[in-house]
Parts: structure tokens; C-alpha cells; sequence
């Protein structure tokens, strides 16, 4: 039997080049290895943007469309939605009865986030979200969850919630492990530590081509380079940091020839569009093929509706080790 993977994202947006970088590449490969499931998680967008809930339905689509373009399968991954995966919901009210609100306070995402956001209080939601995201885990009894570093104290959670249950009643949940992503965060296109759409120094994978050509030609780089036969400072460089990324193969090169002045910013601009487009283009098309009428919804019916079984076989066991199981195992 095939281990099991969960992972996924917030739909608060378009993907960018960091989220491949640092996750929807890797779950490609994975998804060849591994039983994938891959959770859009509305319900936990809300935990920020309870106020505006109309943008979901797009942003659900994006989301989904940004991985299908990157290359998950779904003749392979599971593709869900989890507001509609209701034993998710169940999960998170069973747990909850037992994790403590110091325990919930003291998770340091919890608190950045919401030093983050300027939050003064907080909502029981928004406090609790990471008793959810267990149960976004724990439904389908997943192995390993592949994740960034930040969500390392949401996965520990998951794990305490795992062992918890198991002692109270009965071993039904594995104890995941997250498995975390060791490449390096991609820098901004401002130079910027991060690429953040709230910092607004993206680029998006469903950027137009001509959308990428204007931010690539437009980022920052070595500011003391003013003539191309200047001596550069590639460590500094933005671009030089995506030579890094995404043309493994030519960076060193890059470096000396940046450094001897030997290649002027422009020229270095272009190679860099040159492999950014190699990719891109592929993902345009594949998400043309899937944004085909009636293609989307089919996969993420097909994927929620797998999900959903999966989580009902959980719940048999939850019921039956708690007791719950009121009518001899039938609801
Ligand atoms: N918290 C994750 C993020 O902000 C998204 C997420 C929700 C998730 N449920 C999950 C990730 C379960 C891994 C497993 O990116
Ligand atoms: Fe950056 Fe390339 Fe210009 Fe060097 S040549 S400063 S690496 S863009």
C-alpha cells in the first residue's frame, strides 16, 4: 500500500513563482510516489476574509487551476474542496473538546499571524484554526504532510491531536510527519526577503508573457552596475538569485561573468526570461486544457467526492472507538 500524503493551500489568491519553488514542485514529484490528496482550504481562507466570502469561488478556481497548470495529476492526486468534505468539520469539533485554549494561544504561527494582521482579539475561528487544519489532516489518516517551515507547529499540533484521541479512546489516527521543504524561499522581485502577494512583488503562473517580460525587465539589480562593463555583485541580485532557482545549470557561470563585467544586466534579464518562459508556457497550456467548460468542476467533484469517503471510513472509526456508534455502526 501507497503511503499517504496531504498537503495543499489557502485559496486567498493566485499562486506565484514561490509557491512552486517552495511547494507545487515538489508535490509533483511526490505524487508519483505517494497517494495524494490536496485540500483547497476555503473554510480556513475565512479564518481571515470571513468578510468577504464572494471571492472564494474564484479564488477556489485559481487555486486549483495554479495546480493542475504545475502538473498534478488528477489521475493521481485528489484535488478537494473542504468546506464540502463535511467529517472535516465533525473531526474539528471532536478535537476541539480536548486542546486547550493556553495550548492554542501559545502556537507560534498563531501568534505571528496575528501580530501580522494587528489583531487585538481574536476569533474563535481564527484561535482555533489549527485544531481544523488537524482534522484536514487526520481525516484521511494521512502519513506526511509536505509543508514550509512556518507550518511546522500546525503539524505538531496534528500529531498531539493524533496521540490524544488515540489515548482517550482508541488507535485510530497515525501520528503524521511533516516533511518539510529545504529550498531556499524565493526572494521578491522588489529584492524584498520574500515574494508575498501582499508585498506585491510577484510573479504570478498565470502571468501573460508579457506581464512576466515587464517584471523581469523591471526588477531591481546590483545598483552599482551602471555600465554593463561595471564589476557586479551577483550575491545581491535578484535576478542572479532566480539564475539560482530556476537555471541551476548556468548560475556559476552567471556569477563570473557578472562579476568580471563581462554581461551587461539586460542580456542577463533575458536568459533569465528564456528558462522562466520554459516552464510557464507548459503551464499555460495545461491550464487551457483544464479550464475547458465543465473539466474543472468535474475534478474537484471526483477528488471532493473521494475525500468524502475517506472521511466517512474515518468517522465509522471515531464513532465506533468513542462509543457514538448509537444504531449498531449505522447512522
Ligand atoms: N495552513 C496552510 C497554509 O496557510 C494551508 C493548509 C490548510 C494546509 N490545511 C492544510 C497545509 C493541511 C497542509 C495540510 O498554507
Ligand atoms: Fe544581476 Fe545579472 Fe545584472 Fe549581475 S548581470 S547584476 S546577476 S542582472
Amino acid at each position: 500500500m501507497k503511503k499517504r500524503i496531504l498537503t495543499g493551500d489557502r485559496p486567498t489568491g493566485p499562486l506565484h513563482l514561490g509557491h512552486f519553488v517552495g511547494s507545487l514542485q515538489n508535490r509533483v514529484l511526490l505524487q508519483e510516489e505517494y497517494d495524494t490528496f490536496i485540500i483547497i482550504a476555503d473554510v480556513q481562507a475565512l479564518t481571515t476574509n470571513f468578510d468577504r466570502p464572494e471571492r472564494l469561488a474564484e479564488d477556489v478556481r485559481q487555486v486549483a487551476l495554479d495546480n493542475l497548470a504545475a502538473g498534478l495529476d488528477p489521475g493521481k492526486a485528489s484535488i478537494f474542496i473542504q468546506s464540502l468534505v463535511p467529517q472535516i468539520a465533525e473531526l474539528t469539533v471532536f478535537f476541539s473538546m480536548f486542546v486547550t485554549v493556553s495550548r492554542l494561544r501559545h502556537n507560534p504561527t498563531i501568534k505571528t499571524e496575528a501580530g501580522a494582521y494587528g489583531y487585538t482579539d481574536m476569533t474563535y475561528g481564527f484561535l482555533g484554526y489549527p485544531v481544523s487544519q488537524a482534522a484536514d489532516i487526520l481525516f484521511c489518516r494521512a502519513d506526511l504532510v509536505p509543508v514550509g517551515e512556518d507550518q511546522l507547529p500546525h503539524i505538531e499540533m496534528t500529531r498531539f491531536v493524533a496521540r490524544r484521541f488515540n489515548e482517550l479512546y482508541a488507535g485510530v489516527f497515525p501520528e503524521p510527519e511533516a516533511m518539510v521543504s529545504r529550498v531556499p524561499r524565493l526572494v521578491g522581485l522588489d529584492g524584498q526577503a520574500k515574494m508575498s502577494k501582499s508585498l506585491g512583488n510577484c510573479i504570478y503562473l498565470s502571468d501573460e508573457p508579457s506581464r512576466v517580460a515587464e517584471k523581469v525587465m523591471n526588477a531591481v539589480t546590483d545598483p552599482a552596475r551602471i555600465h554593463k562593463t561595471d564589476p557586479g555583485h551577483p550575491e545581491i541580485c535578484t535576478i542572479c538569485s532566480y539564475h539560482d532557482a530556476f537555471n541551476q545549470a548556468e548560475h556559476g557561470n552567471t556569477v563570473e561573468m557578472c562579476r568580471a563585467g563581462s554581461i551587461g544586466c539586460v542580456a542577463c534579464k533575458k536568459r533569465l526570461l528564456q528558462v522562466l518562459e520554459g516552464f510557464l508556457e507548459p503551464m499555460r497550456e495545461r491550464r487551457a486544457m483544464y479550464s475547458k467548460p465543465g473539466l474543472l468542476d468535474e475534478i474537484l467533484e471526483t477528488g471532493t467526492e473521494r475525500a468524502r469517503r475517506e472521511g466517512e471510513a474515518t468517522m465509522e472509526k471515531v464513532r465506533s472507538a468513542m462509543g457514538m456508534d448509537y444504531f449498531g455502526g449505522a447512522r
